[in-house]
C-alpha cells in the first residue's frame, strides 16, 4: 500500500495525463505508442531534457540511457546543433522548397559514407527503408525482397510487427532468412526465385527488440554482398538504428562490405525529424523515377541540425566516446550485478564487439 501511495504521489501528473489520454487517444498510451507497454513505474510524459538527463512531468529526473529511443546521439540541447537549428529557424523552416542546407547535407553524407553517391531525404526510418526498397524494385524491375526473420524495419504495412490492419498481400513479396545464416539466405532465394529478387535488406548487426543481440559474422556480410552481386540485386542496409554509432560512415565499412542502398534516420539530426536514403550511382536514375514525397520532407531546420550533428559527431570523436563510456557502463553493470548476486546478460555491440562473459539484453 505504501508503495502505491508513494507512486501515486511521485507520478500524479503522469497518471492524470495517462487517464486523459485514454479518453481521447485510441488505447491511450498503450495503443500507438509502444512506450505504453513499459512497466507502470516508467514515466510516459516528459517536461524537459538537457544533456543526458530528462525530467518527467512530475519533476523526477532520469539519465536517459535510451537516448529517446535512439535519436539523441549527442545528448539533449547540444549547443552546436541547437545553434544551427535556431539560426535556420530564424530564416525559415517549412517553405515552398528546401533551403540550401539540403544540398550541403547531401554533400556531407556523400563525403562521409563510402557507398553513397547521392542522398534523398524523408522524415522517419520507415520512409527510408520503404523508399530504399522502391528504388531497388524500380532499378531491377523485380518485386521480391529478402529480409531477416524478426528484424524490425519500420511501421509501414510491409514491415510492421503486427498484422492487424495489414492485408496479407502486403507481405506477398517478402521472403525471410535467418540473420548470420548464409544457407538460409540461399534457401530464401530459391523460394523467391533467383530472377525475381530485387533486394536483400539487412542490418549492421542483429538487433531484434526483446532478444539477445548478435554481432554480424563478417563471412555472412561478405556472402550477402556476393549473393547480391550474383543476383544483380540491391544490398540494402537498414542503418536507422545503428547509423553513426558503430562507425562514422557505413557500419560495414570496417568489414570492407558496402551496400548499394542504405536507410538512415534516428541519430542523423540529434532529435530533429529527418531520414535519408543513400545510394550508389547505379541507383540514381531509379531514385529519380519513383514517386515519394511528403508535405514536411523539405523542412529546413532538421537538415541544418543534421549538418551540425554530423560535423559534431566527427569533431567530438563520438564513436570512440560511445565505445569508451559503453564499456565502462557495462563493466559497472557487471560489477553491480555481481555485488548483489544477480545474473545478467549484456549483448549487442559496444562498437560491435561482444564479450563472451557478458551474456541484461541491451537495445
Ligand atoms: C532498424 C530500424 N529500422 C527502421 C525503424 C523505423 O524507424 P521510424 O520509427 O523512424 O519509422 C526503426 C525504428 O526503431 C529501426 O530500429
Amino acid at each position: 500500500m505504501a508503495d502505491i501511495a508513494h507512486r501515486e504521489k511521485v507520478r500524479a501528473l503522469d497518471l492524470d495525463l495517462r487517464r486523459r489520454a485514454a479518453a481521447v487517444i485510441p488505447g491511450g498510451m498503450y495503443g500507438h505508442m509502444t512506450v505504453g507497454r513499459l512497466p507502470d513505474e516508467y514515466p510516459q510524459f516528459y517536461d524537459r531534457s538537457e544533456g543526458a538527463h530528462v525530467w518527467d512531468v512530475d519533476g523526477n529526473e532520469y539519465v536517459d540511457f535510451m537516448c529517446s529511443f535512439g535519436p539523441m546521439i549527442l545528448g539533449y540541447r547540444h549547443t552546436r546543433v541547437e545553434a544551427a537549428a535556431a539560426s535556420q529557424a530564424a530564416r525559415g523552416d517549412t517553405q515552398p522548397g528546401p533551403a540550401p542546407c539540403m544540398v550541403e547535407l547531401a554533400e556531407l553524407l556523400v563525403e562521409r559514407v563510402a557507398h553513397a553517391d547521392w542522398a534523398l531525404f524523408a522524415k522517419n526510418g520507415s520512409d527510408a527503408t520503404t523508399t530504399s526498397l522502391m528504388v531497388a524494385r524500380a532499378e531491377t524491375g523485380r518485386n521480391k525482397v529478402l529480409a531477416a526473420a524478426g528484424a524490425y524495419h519500420g511501421a509501414a504495412p510491409w514491415a510492421t510487427l503486427r498484422m492487424d490492419g495489414v492485408a496479407p498481400e502486403e507481405r506477398a513479396n517478402l521472403h525471410y532468412y535467418e540473420y548470420n545464416d548464409a544457407a538460409s539466405v540461399e534457401r530464401a532465394i530459391d523460394e523467391a526465385g533467383a530472377d525475381n529478387v530485387a533486394a536483400i535488406i539487412t542490418s549492421p548487426f542483429k538487433h531484434d527488440a526483446g532478444f539477445d543481440q548478435e554481432d554480424v559474422d563478417p563471412a555472412f556480410a561478405r556472402r550477402l554482398r556476393e549473393l547480391c552481386d550474383e543476383l544483380d540485386a540491391a544490398l540494402v542496409m537498414d542503418e536507422v538504428r545503428a547509423g553513426f554509432r558503430l562507425n562514422h560512415g557505413g557500419s560495414w565499412e570496417r568489414l570492407g562490405v558496402e551496400p548499394d542502398l542504405s536507410a538512415w534516420s534516428k541519430a542523423i539530426a540529434n532529435g530533429y525529424p529527418l531520414a535519408a536514403v543513400l545510394g550508389r550511382g547505379r541507383y540514381a536514375e531509379a531514385a529519380t523515377r519513383i514517386f515519394v514525397t511528403g508535405s514536411f520532407w523539405f523542412q529546413a531546420v532538421p537538415m541544418a541540425a543534421a549538418v551540425a550533428t554530423i560535423h559534431a559527431l566527427r569533431d567530438e570523436d563520438a564513436v570512440a566516446t560511445m565505445e569508451r563510456v559503453g564499456n565502462r557502463l557495462r563493466d559497472e553493470f557487471d560489477r553491480l550485478a555481481e555485488d548483489i548476486g544477480v545474473e545478467i546478460r549484456q549483448t549487442g555491440p559496444v562498437r560491435c564487439r561482444i564479450s563472451a562473459s557478458r551474456t541484461t539484453t541491451s537495445t
